[in-house]
């Protein structure tokens, strides 16, 4: 029997996680701000599948939360085999219409915790010889996008160095970018989704699907998807300055109202 530790586990992609690993018989420690959610889904999770689903209420914007978390990860007895790190959330506006706070705890979350965890999941796996990491990030890794987009990309860079210095140990690291997911994240950062063509939303089960397919071959990043494989490889061939006045044309859509 084999842990896979989630964090952002309540909804969306989290969520999605959360149930394809229950139903392959993976036991759970689910984290999250909310502690009561986090009860009820480890409560369902393990009537449903008969797997052990442990919740640990935690704040990644935090210091004691992400400690919390890390101190879970390096407990011997009780090792993790699975680390995925995807809470995250978005911000509306362009720069200088959102607050430097909300900036610097976005980068807490996306980029410090996730450092932070992958050492401590990593550290303990590679004593064991065997383990992997999914870091969840973004297509919005690969277009000039503001403190999100940045922060995407920083997750996919960090993924791909560790994975590297990594090979060979048994300890495995994935960078997960999807494309635009249909989950509670626009609906909290109060974004306008109205103008978001329907082809471009993909659903969390099938990300997640794919995203575990891409890290059983061994892929250090996975574009689920065909579309978005097919947009991100063109990207590479627009020049720079065009696809920064395309995504902050685009980006301005989910901006303040
Ligand atoms: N949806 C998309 O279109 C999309 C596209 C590309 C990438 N992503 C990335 O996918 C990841 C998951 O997003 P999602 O769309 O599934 O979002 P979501 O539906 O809003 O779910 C976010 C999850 O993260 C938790 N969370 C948020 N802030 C947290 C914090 N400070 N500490 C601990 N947990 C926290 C939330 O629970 P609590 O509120 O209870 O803490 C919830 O479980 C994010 O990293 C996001 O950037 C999303």
């Amino acid at each position: 029997m084999t842990t896979a530790l989630i964090t952002g586990s309540t909804a969306g992609l989290g969520a999605a996680f959360a149930r394809r690993l229950a139903a392959s018989g993976h036991d759970l420690v689910l984290v999250a701000r909310t502690a009561e959610r986090l009860h009820e889904q480890a409560a369902e999770l393990h009537e449903r599948h008969g797997v052990e689903a442990a919740a640990l209420p935690a704040d990644l914007a935090t210091e004691e939360g992400i400690a919390a978390v890390e101190a879970r990860l390096g407990e011997a007895g009780r090792p993790v085999d699975l680390l995925v790190n995807n809470a995250g959330f978005g911000l509306k506006g362009r720069f200088l219409q959102v607050a430097l706070a909300d900036e610097l705890t976005m980068l807490k979350v996306h980029c410090e915790a996730v450092l932070r965890l992958t050492t401590a999941a990593a550290a303990a796996m590679q004593e064991r010889s065997r383990g992997a990491v999914v870091n969840v990030a973004s297509v919005a890794a690969f277009v000039p996008r503001g403190t999100y987009g940045a922060s995407k990309a920083w997750v996919v860079q960090f993924t791909q160095g560790v994975a590297r210095d990594l090979a060979g140990s048994g300890v495995r690291l994935m960078a997960l970018c999807p494309g635009f997911v249909r989950t509670e994240f626009h609906e909290r950062a109060g974004m306008g989704t109205d103008r978001i063509p329907g082809w471009m939303w993909l659903d969390a089960d099938r990300v997640v699907a794919e995203a575990l397919r891409d890290l059983g071959r061994g892929r250090t990043v996975s574009i689920p998807d065909p579309r978005y494989k097919a947009l991100m490889g063109a990207a590479k061939l627009v020049p720079r300055g065009l696809l920064g006045r395309v995504s902050s044309g685009a980006g301005s859509k989910y901006g303040p109202r």
